[in-house]
């Protein structure tokens, strides 16, 4: 077992160490621009390089989706075909999985056993799933009251040449999601991974290659945000964009989105409220309210941030809560029994730190505060914050590293007012809820502003539709939703 883990790792840092190209109508490109460094964020050690692409190598990219587009071959192709070849890809990730793993922990810090989940399960889950799709868009039939006689129907037509914009948080799982969901409606596609942690995105594209897909099919362009992400925002020949990332900058996506009114589907931020209960099972609860925000060091869209904690169990479930941080291991993914991994740069780090700092000036009690390893790596402390008010800045603002705080309610206040409260926020990405009530829980589902609601559980299904409210984003990935993204749906007339 350790030393399939050794060997993954020794396999990744080899192949870290020469990737990092553009890959462009199938082939390997290494681009004319200055190289930029990949950055392990535990250690702070440069492992490897990508090229630095901008406006030149999106154009050739989209060129060759846009090429393989139009192909007959690509037009031609089989719906179950196309299942196939995704069916392919999945089980080549599955098979590479302990590769692919090891490569995210190296390049985004991610402990290796939940990078494993992710390439081994999560992955590969997402591709089937959205594999199922390419045969089942079909459009429906109407029944027309114009008068004459009618055939008339609707098609849900590939859009064209997607662009795929990939944050550092968890590329791999958000790569094939976009990937599969792109290729399952008959899209091609040019796919920008983050500068900060570009690495599986590039083995990914290595394997959609190897599963079949033709060239062009799915293009990739290394390179900042500024330089290749905005140059293929702008591109005329990129009908769609999918992008997860900042709220700031899918702003702007959309903005520039407006001149040529290309489709886009954004999946931002978040500050999602947890509301615990008196009445809630907290043995299950006290881990899921703590993973919610901790796991990925908090760099989570869908994190738990604001927790609203029942007067009746507010010191003892703060006690437990402290207890099971305290718990879990942080240090570098790499290291057995890491359970908390590093945050993705320095600047994050340092970005929380002042969040932190500036709700303690401002008057926040630090119910708990983690020790971290000593040396290089960017690592954050797992806090737990009270007597914060709605206003301050850590309350309202998507912090992006491991801190929680936390509210107290009950005496007097209605659920009403509980959730207006929870709903105090421009965000309305996920929501979750604690109880044992199926009354509160059905008031909580209806009437939390979020795209997602869970009740006594987290994590992300795949057959359900993810996406905001608010400023949290715009459209939904997963479930048949997030394939028809990729699709323009036409209405079609035939008179007899
Ligand atoms: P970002 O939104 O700038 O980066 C995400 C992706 O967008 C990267 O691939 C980046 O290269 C690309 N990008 C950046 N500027 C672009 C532009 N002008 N046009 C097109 N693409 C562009 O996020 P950043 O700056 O790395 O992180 C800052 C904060 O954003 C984090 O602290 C966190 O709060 C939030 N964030 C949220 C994510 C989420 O899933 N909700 C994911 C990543 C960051
Ligand atoms: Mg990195």
């Amino acid at each position: 077992m350790n030393m399939e883990r050794e060997e993954a790792f020794r396999r990744a840092r080899a192949w870290i160490a020469q990737a990092g190209d553009h890959h462009i109508d199938g082939k390997r490109v290494a681009g004319s621009g200055p190289r930029i460094a990949v950055v392990n964020p535990a250690t702070g050690e440069q492992i490897g390089s990508v090229a630095g692409g901008g406006a030149a190598e999106v154009d050739a990219a989209v060129n060759a989706a846009r090429d393989c587009f139009r192909s007959a071959a690509w037009r031609d192709m089989l719906p179950a075909t196309r299942e196939a070849l995704l069916l392919r890809l999945a089980d080549l990730v599955e098979l590479h999985a302990a590769e692919l793993a090891a490569i995210e922990t190296l390049d985004n810090g991610v402990p290796y056993p939940m990078a494993l989940a992710m390439a081994g399960k999560g992955g590969p889950s997402a591709i089937r799933y959205n594999a199922g799709w390419a045969r089942r868009l079909g459009g429906e039939e109407a029944a027309p009251s114009v008068p004459g006689r009618w055939h008339a129907y609707t098609v849900n037509q590939p859009l064209g040449v997607a662009g795929l914009i990939v944050p550092w948080n968890a590329p791999l799982a958000i790569a094939c999601n976009k990937v599969s969901a792109a290729l399952a409606a008959g899209c091609t596609a040019v796919l920008k991974p983050a500068e900060l942690a570009p690495m599986t995105c590039v083995r990914l594209v290595e394997l959609v290659h190897e599963a079949g897909f033709p060239a062009g099919a799915i293009n990739l362009v290394n390179g900042t945000g500024p330089q290749a992400g905005a140059a293929l925002a702008a591109h005329r020949g990129v009908d769609k964009i999918s992008f997860t990332g900042s709220t700031v900058t899918g702003q702007g996506i959309m903005r520039q989105a407006a001149d040529r009114v290309t489709r886009i589907s954004l999946e931002l931020g978040g500050k999602s409220p947890v509301v615990v209960f008196d009445d809630a099972d907290l043995a299950r609860a006290v881990p899921g309210v703590g993973m919610g925000i901790f796991a990925n060091s908090g760099q989570v869209c869908a994190a738990g941030s604001r927790l609203f904690l029942h007067d009746a169990i507010y010191d003892e479930f703060l006690e437990r809560l402290a207890g099971f941080a305290g718990s879990l291991k942080i240090g570098p993914g790499e290291q057995d029994g890491t359970m908390i991994g590093p945050l993705i740069s320095a600047a994050q780090q340092a970005k929380v730190a002042d969040f932190v700092a500036g709700a303690e000036a401002e008057g926040a009690r630090v119910v708990f505060r983690s020790e971290v390893p000593d040396g290089p790596g960017y690592f954050s402390p797992l806090t737990i914050l009270d007597q914060v008010h709605p206003d301050m800045r850590a309350v309202r603002e998507e912090i992006f590293g491991p801190v929680l705080c936390v509210m107290r309610f009950g005496a007097g206040e209605s659920l009403a007012e509980l959730i207006e409260r929870a709903n105090d926020t421009d965000y309305g990405l996920s929501a979750y809820g604690w109880t044992s009530s199926l009354e509160r829980a059905q008031v909580m589902a209806r009437d939390l502003g979020a795209g997602s609601v869970k009740i006594n559980g987290s994590g992300m299904e795949f057959a359900l539709p993810f996406g905001g409210f608010g400023q949290s984003g715009l459209g939904r990935e997963n479930a048949r939703m997030g394939v028809l993204a990729f699709t323009e749906t036409k209405a079609v007339m035939i008179g007899y």
